[in-house]
């Protein structure tokens, strides 16, 4: 700082203070008690010695503003020269407390918005703040997620296309206190979602005040379950609507045109039987589904040695087998472990497995089932596994359908799996059971040669010794 601008209020204050005194001496010069020379001596000394005594107080509030302009930048150190003058150090310490009070103020309110930016980041759904002309003024991470960079800066229309959302968002911002809408977007993948639209009044930051905050909730599985579920009660439906409406027509005729035809009633109580028989089979495979649903989150706690219960299985089939002109090879892979399954229900897989075998296998080729260890790594977490194998020489299925083939009632051929009694339930049964033992199938087809189900099974942890048994007792 230049020593001019100091110099002169050195002066100015010092003339300041010594003015009464110089006024006195040149009251007492005027009235003649003093002589002029003696006058002029003493307002050189009174005002030389007031601008001496002045001077550190000048130079103290100097420093003392330096010190403040420092300290609004940040930097309180080194603390103002201030001379002399304990007022001027109180006032020091006081912009200093009340400097830091300020500080303390601001970080609290910065971590407060860090926290509540890292809230609305974390937040699992799209979120949008939207200004009174409809443009983006924020988005969290979810947001810009969606829709594959941040949308802030521009209309909302740029990020959703869809004319419900955008008129939603117009009504709210109009004055409206909400809105909901559902929408449907169709890339990168197929997904829909319900909007919500909110006023906020009085919102900060915002020029007149007014925002809209949307937000985007996935639906995406909600809606696939229901109309899974609606599917299902349909295909239901009309698989037991099927058998019954024929049941119901024989009655008619029996009771009817038919009543004396003895040949015909035979005839025609052989195929109610055979109609009602479909359709406790349909019921019971629903009921089994349903069942094993409800114990899906519960896996096994059985240990199984499959060879046996393959073994077994294939003998209460091989009569089935035989009257298709076909036979059951097994071949079983030395030292398998045991696997945690439910025997039962490990049981159930197989005879399914097994009977689409013979029924979709060539007349008279045989159907293989082979056991053997998983390769590494087949089953999640590195567990090791048994592999079961059945294979048959049909027709195979075309590749379009094997990932549909576990669903619920789907077939390839549906006239030719209800000619051949079949409910279409009995893979989603095997899907199901093998996920409850956290297990794979496999499907691998091949048009014209034949298809191969393999299931994979965890193994069971090793026995516990009977050393270790009989040390514990
Ligand atoms: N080994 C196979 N070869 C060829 N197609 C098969 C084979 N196994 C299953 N499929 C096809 O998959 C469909 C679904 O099989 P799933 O076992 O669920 O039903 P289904 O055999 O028709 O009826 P159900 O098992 O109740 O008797 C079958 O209708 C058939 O089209
Ligand atoms: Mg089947």
């Amino acid at each position: 700082m230049s020593r001019w601008p100091t110099l002169r209020r050195v002066v100015l204050h010092a003339a300041t203070v010594a003015s009464p005194a110089l006024a006195v001496l040149l009251i007492l010069l005027l009235v003649g008690a003093i002589e002029p020379g003696t006058t002029a001596i003493a307002m050189v000394a009174v005002a030389l010695s007031t601008a001496v005594l002045v001077w550190p107080y000048v130079l103290g509030v100097d420093s003392l503003r330096l010190a403040v302009d420092r300290l609004e930048q940040g930097d309180d150190a080194p603390g103002p020269d201030t001379g002399p003058s304990e007022s001027l150090r109180q006032v020091w310490d006081a912009v200093r407390r009340m400097h830091a009070e300020k500080e303390a103020g601001r970080l609290a309110v910065e971590q407060r918005l860090q926290a509540e930016e890292a809230i609305l980041a974390a937040l699992p759904d799209p979120l949008i703040l939207l200004d009174s002309t409809r443009r983006v003024v924020r988005a969290n991470a979810a947001a810009i997620a969606l829709f594959a960079g941040s949308p802030v800066g521009r209309d909302l229309a740029a990020a959703i296309r869809h004319p419900a959302v955008l008129g939603a968002a117009d009504g709210v911002l109009a004055g409206e206190a909400a809105r909901a809408v559902e929408f449907a977007q169709a890339l990168p993948v197929p997904r829909e979602f319900v909007a919500r639209i909110m006023r906020l009044e009085h919102a900060a930051g915002m020029l007149d005040g007014v925002a809209a905050l949307l937000s985007l909730h996935d639906v995406t599985a909600i809606k696939r379950a229901e109309r899974m579920r609606a599917d299902f009660v349909a295909n239901a439906s009309h698989e037991l609507r099927t058998p019954l409406s024929t049941l119901v027509g024989f009655v008619e005729t029996l009771q009817g045109p038919a009543r004396d035809d003895e040949e015909a009633r035979d005839r025609f109580l052989a195929i109610m039987h055979e109609q009602a028989h479909r359709m406790a089979r349909l019921v019971e495979d629903l009921l089994s589904l349903s069942r094993i649903e409800q114990d899906e989150h519960t896996p096994p706690s059985g240990r199984v040695d499959l060879a046996s219960l393959a073994r077994a299985t294939a003998e209460t089939m091989e009569m089935k087998a035989k009257s298709r002109g076909s036979s059951i090879d097994l071949v079983v892979a030395d030292g398998l472990p045991a696997v945690q399954a439910d025997a039962d229900q490990i049981a159930q897989v197989l005879q399914n497995l097994i009977d689409n075998a013979i029924k979709y296998g060539r007349r008279g080729t045989p159907v293989a089932i082979s056991l053997g260890r998983s390769p590494r790594g087949t089953l999640a977490g590195g567990r090791p596994g048994v592999a079961i194998a059945v294979s048959d020489q049909g027709e195979g299925i075309p590749r379009a359908h094997l990932s549909r083939l576990t669903e619920r009632f789907y077939r390839v051929d549906p006239a030719r799996s209800r000619a051949m009694g079949g409910t279409g339930l009995g893979l989603a049964i095997v899907k199901h059971i093998v996920a409850r033992h956290r297990g794979l199938l496999e499907i691998a087809s091949e048009v014209g040669r034949g298809s191969t189900f393999t299931i994979h099974l965890p193994a069971a942890d090793p026995p516990v010794r009977s050393e270790q048994r009989s040390s514990r007792n």
